[in-house]
């Protein structure tokens, strides 16, 4: 038996947050030093641009996702880590997959109903401001999925519809064509340990501008955790540990010792000064070491570039034996 492939790709539009880390980032790279898999983790860049039409935004997030993973320790011996536009195989395997898929398929997509949704309720032409690139955006991510044949697929539950549509897609070709591709499966995290709260105590999202950035300096990562909203109970009075996002957040980066102790100092009273004083005690250590890779990476783009050519080479040799495969499949063979 062949290693499990578990594949993921994060869209380079922002600036990585603490919500990233903790739900995706960290137990991506963890998943990755597991001997049974075989890991490939990717910057979703064909897909920034369906979102996003600042070159220099593009170019920046690239950039600072990239630094970002490195500098949390991802092992890019053991994981293939590169960017999607750097394998063209993926865009040719968007093709063939675009052929077999069902508009009807794309229709019922959410990312894109949401956008009709919005158009009809303003009165507005449905598919105002609605492109190509949102609507085919299941298809451009199936051919990410396919193209390494990846069995499991660690997502946000957002993603899970998309992943439905891969295997649609890959079962249609597969009754087309004969037996190429694997089915994906999504793996979403089952509890909510995976969701991390933001400022004002809803889901931490760059869409609710409640984050707390990854790699800003000490001075910022304690004025956005000093931001963090609570309610008004005196120090001495007992706080409720699981109605808390200062709570949390320590949760989320603190041993089990740790965490049962700081649920103690909630039931003390503990005054919410001191609480979010150790919460970014906490942070700031686990976080100093790899700020500082991170500057230096950020410093030194040649090193990031290297790195990701490398990853995409060892990529490309997989998705080149796939994409010759799959062009036999479909009849697109030398005539000799
Ligand atoms: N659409 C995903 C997101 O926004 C990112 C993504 C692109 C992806 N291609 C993928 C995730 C393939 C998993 C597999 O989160």
């Amino acid at each position: 038996m062949g290693k499990e492939i578990v594949l993921t790709g994060i869209t380079t539009t922002g600036t990585p947050h603490l919500g990233n880390y903790v739900g995706a980032i960290r137990p991506a790279i963890e998943a990755s030093n597991r001997s049974d898999t075989d890991s490939f983790f990717f910057l979703a860049d064909y897909h920034a641009l369906i979102k996003c039409q600042e070159p220099e935004r593009v170019k920046q997030s690239r950039l600072e996702i990239a630094a970002t993973w490195l500098a949390c320790g991802l092992d890019t011996d053991k994981a293939t880590f590169y960017r999607q536009s750097d394998i063209p195989e993926i865009a040719e395997l968007n093709w063939l997959l675009t052929c077999v898929t069902a508009k009807g398929l794309m229709n019922r997509a959410h990312a894109y109903k949401a956008s009709v949704d919005e158009n009809v309720a303003k009165d507005q032409d449905p598919d105002f401001g609605v492109t190509m690139g949102l609507f085919c955006y299941p298809v451009l991510m199936a051919a990410d999925i396919l193209a390494f044949n990846a069995h499991k697929v660690p997502v946000g539950r957002d993603q899970i519809q998309h992943i439905e549509m891969a295997r649609d897609i890959a079962a249609r070709f597969n009754h087309l064509f004969g037996h190429h591709f694997t089915l994906p499966q999504a793996v979403v995290a089952e509890d909510d340990s995976a969701i991390l709260k933001g400022l004002d105590g809803r889901k931490m999202s760059k869409s609710y501008n409640n984050t707390i950035p990854l790699f800003d300096t000490e001075k910022k990562l304690k004025k956005g955790i000093n931001k963090i909203v609570t309610n008004l109970l005196e120090p001495g009075e007992p706080k409720d540990p699981d109605d808390s996002t200062v709570f949390d957040l320590y949760k989320a980066f603190a041993s089990d010792e740790q965490t049962k102790e700081m649920r103690q100092k909630f039931a003390d009273g503990i005054a919410w000064g001191e609480a979010k004083k150790e919460l970014f005690e906490l942070v700031n250590g686990q976080l100093s070491e790899p700020r500082e890779k991170y500057l230096e990476l950020m410093s030194n783009p040649a090193e990031i570039e290297a790195v990701l050519q490398a990853g995409a080479e060892k990529a490309r040799a997989r998705a080149r034996t796939m994409i010759s495969e799959l062009r036999n499949a479909v009849g697109l063979v030398d005539f000799v």
